[in-house]
């Protein structure tokens, strides 16, 4: 925490920050962990690098809001136990026992095979974390005579009063692809320190796929939701859960964001919201004191054909000032012309459009004297994607 503290101040010097995303106070920042929502308080845990603005010496961050706007951070949770070989704390979930008590999953990743690992809070504010001294729940042995590669990513949820976590991986040697999988284990006991195989329940043939990370399995009105963080832009598939026979069953699949964001976590509130979180990567040079955000909070339902649909939660509209409204303008690619007023580094944009025949509309932003845009908001009308680019 001394290292974060330190890059504090290069960190918040760079202009090019975000102001209204989460980040942590300085530093590297990638996959949001342990999503949970626990009295009264949205809790975030983080992939984070305390020593440095690139990836390395994985630990679990912290902060705590109210809202999902206004975030307090908290001391670091997890960091790893060089002393009993772990170099790295990846990846996981959090999920509430039958005591209520609330207990952290992740990868443990050392000069050995990959283990997973729980952690238990020592205090009701989910401050302080100590190791289970069963470590490791669930080993590669778990799985008997299968082999499954590049295993981690432990999320959890709960069905019909038992307890179930799931993990990515991948079927074959990593270096042929096309055989990512989602493995599928019940709690044996409350403790959760005793788990059971139940078998792999979703294979994804994509050949550009390595090994599925971050798997997230929950149910989302009467239907399930699997997505999956394959290296490439995360998917969903919304469709049946069978866990009789053990097999996710998709109806409906798409692309859960084409942009830079990755490696989702989910959390429920006490308003019946789902909400899905992200990191939301960024270009930034690794001499600027931090790197990388989490992309806004997202609601997430399901629309009338079967597919996931997502709302930034409301709660952020508390961010917004006086409102400016441009007047409808023809849009032609020339730039508008608009006041002053309009030159800030934060505004929210809500825009209308007709796109008659366009094959895409959208917006350049923070465009330079020569027309050169900084950044491109674009949505495609026909395949009905959205994409966020920089070109500076
Ligand atoms: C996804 C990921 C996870 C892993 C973590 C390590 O971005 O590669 O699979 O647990 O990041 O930081």
């Amino acid at each position: 925490m001394d290292s974060v503290r330190a890059a504090i101040p290069l960190a918040e010097a760079d202009p090019e920050r975000p102001v209204y995303h989460f980040h942590p106070p300085a530093n590297w920042n990638n996959d949001p962990n342990g999503t949970i929502f626990h009295n009264g308080w949205h809790h975030l845990f983080y992939q984070h690098n305390p020593y440095g603005s690139i990836w390395g010496h994985m630990h679990w961050g912290h902060a705590r809001s109210r809202d999902m706007v206004d975030w307090e951070h908290l001391p670091i949770a997890l960091w790893p136990s060089i002393e009993k070989g772990e170099n790295h704390v990846y990846s996981g979930g959090a999920i509430k026992g039958d005591d209520g008590r609330v207990r952290l999953f992740y990868t443990s990743i050392g000069k050995r095979d990959p283990e997973q690992w729980m952690a238990i809070p020592l205090d009701e504010e989910l401050i302080t974390w100590e190791k289970h001294p069963r470590n490791p729940v669930v080993s590669l042995k778990n799985h008997g005579a299968k082999s499954v590669f590049e295993w981690r990513d432990p999320f959890l949820f709960r069905e019909q009063g038992r307890v179930y976590m799931v993990c990515g991986g991948n079927g074959n040697d990593m270096r042929r692809g096309g055989d990512g999988q989602v493995q599928l284990y019940r709690a044996l006991n409350a403790d959760l320190s005793e788990w059971k195989h139940l078998g792999s329940i979703f294979e994804n043939r994509d050949r550009r796929c390595p090994n599925i990370e971050c798997p997230n399995l929950f149910r989302l009105g009467r239907k399930w939701v699997l997505i999956i963080s394959p290296h490439m832009p995360c998917e969903y598939f919304v469709g049946d859960l069978d866990l009789e026979r053990a097999r996710f069953v998709p109806e409906t699949r798409g692309v859960l964001d084409p942009g830079s964001s990755y490696a989702s976590n989910i959390s429920f509130d006490d308003k019946g919201r789902t909400i899905l979180w992200l990191w939301g990567r960024t270009a930034t040079k690794p001499d600027k004191g931090w790197n990388s955000v989490m992309a806004l909070p997202r609601i997430l339902s399901i629309d009338s054909a079967g597919f996931l649909c997502q709302t930034p939660t409301p709660e952020l509209s508390k961010l917004r000032g006086e409102p400016l409204r441009v007047p409808t303008t023809e849009l032609s690619g020339k730039p508008l012309a608009l006041g002053k007023e309009f030159q800030r580094d934060t505004l929210e944009i809500e825009a209308v459009f007709a796109a008659e025949n366009a094959s895409s509309v959208g917006l350049r932003l923070r465009c330079s004297k020569d027309g050169k845009p900084g950044a491109e908001i674009r949505h495609e009308v026909r395949g009905g994607f959205f994409s966020v680019g920089s070109t500076r």
